[in-house]
């Protein structure tokens, strides 16, 4: 395993991303040697937001790469919600298609809960429909949030056991933060704390975290007086920051302080190359798995 070089092992998303993508390549490729159905993953994205268009774009790269089929539906920021429902509810009935995702955030005139809540749960392998949302905690079979499964992956491939711990979880979004904290809890067997942006005293709670995971928005949030020391710090933060020195004109930060946070660390993921890549291996499992289940 690889250490920073500032001691703590960096917990390498990108590679565990890259060996989960070789499982399912190989998968798929028992399936196609077996002329049966190939997984399907349709993906809707509205407007040209350009963080949103790379992250489709990785999808799709992705889901070629591991050899899926693939339809991408674009729609032009004015779409209505009526339309938009219209065309989710075709993807629900077309039975070649085993995965849909919209990609988020959409523009401000769409309710976001009414069109997630619109795919089909078998379907949904973003894991953000309430159905499946709902199955975290009563423990019924459903699609796992595909952010929240990755991180609960990375830290069952490096062996870090939660079981006991205390697991502090800093932001309670809909889409990470509230179904991961439910994971920590129930899966994970550990003992969490939720907070949030409006936390007062945030570091007397991320200072006593035997695991602290991150996801806020806010670069420079968690400093290293804040963490205790060996504690396991996964950063699930994205911030867009402009950057005119890469090809694409912006990079991607975290909410964590790398250099100073992994000198006091025992495990810690980068940004990018940590808990981004998992968000993309996971959510093609979750397609394979809605494959296999249809088929
Ligand atoms: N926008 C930011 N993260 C995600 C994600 O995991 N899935 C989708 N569909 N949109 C996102």
């Amino acid at each position: 395993m690889e250490k920073t070089k500032f001691g703590a092992i960096k917990i390498d998303g990108k590679k565990v991303a890259n060996d989960i993508k070789q499982e399912i390549a190989e998968r798929v490729e028992v399936l196609r040697s077996e002329n049966k159905k190939l997984p399907h993953l349709a993906i809707i994205m509205v407007g040209d937001d350009g963080a949103s268009q790379t992250y489709v774009d990785n999808k799709v790269r992705a889901s070629k790469s591991v050899g899926f089929h693939y339809t991408l539906l674009r729609f032009a920021e004015t779409i209505s919600e009526e339309k938009l429902l219209k065309h989710i509810d075709q993807i629900n009935q077309d039975d070649d298609v085993d995965g849909l995702i919209v990609q988020l955030p959409l523009p401000e005139h769409i309710n976001v809960v009414r069109v997630t809540d619109m795919i089909m749960p078998e379907k949904d392998v973003d894991g953000f429909t309430n159905q499946n949302f709902g199955s975290i905690v009563s423990k019924e079979q459903g699609v796992l949030p595909a952010t929240p499964y990755g991180v609960m992956e990375l830290l069952r491939r490096y062996e870090i056991d939660t079981t006991g711990k205390h697991c502090v979880m800093v932001g309670n979004s809909r889409i990470v933060g509230a179904p991961l904290s439910m994971m920590l809890s129930t899966e994970g067997k550990a003992t969490v704390t939720v907070c949030h942006i409006h936390t007062k005293g945030l570091a007397s709670f991320t200072s006593s975290a035997d695991i602290l995971l991150v996801a806020v928005g806010k670069p420079g949030l968690i400093t290293a007086d804040m963490v205790k020391e060996d504690a396991v710090v996964i950063d699930i933060g994205t911030t867009k920051i402009d950057d005119a020195s890469r090809a694409r004109g912006f990079r991607i930060v975290g909410d964590v302080v790398f250099d100073e946070v992994a000198a006091k660390a025992s495990y810690i993921t980068p940004v990018p190359g940590g808990v981004g890549p998992m968000t993309i291996a996971s959510l093609l499992y979750n397609t394979l798995q809605a494959a296999e289940a249809r088929h």
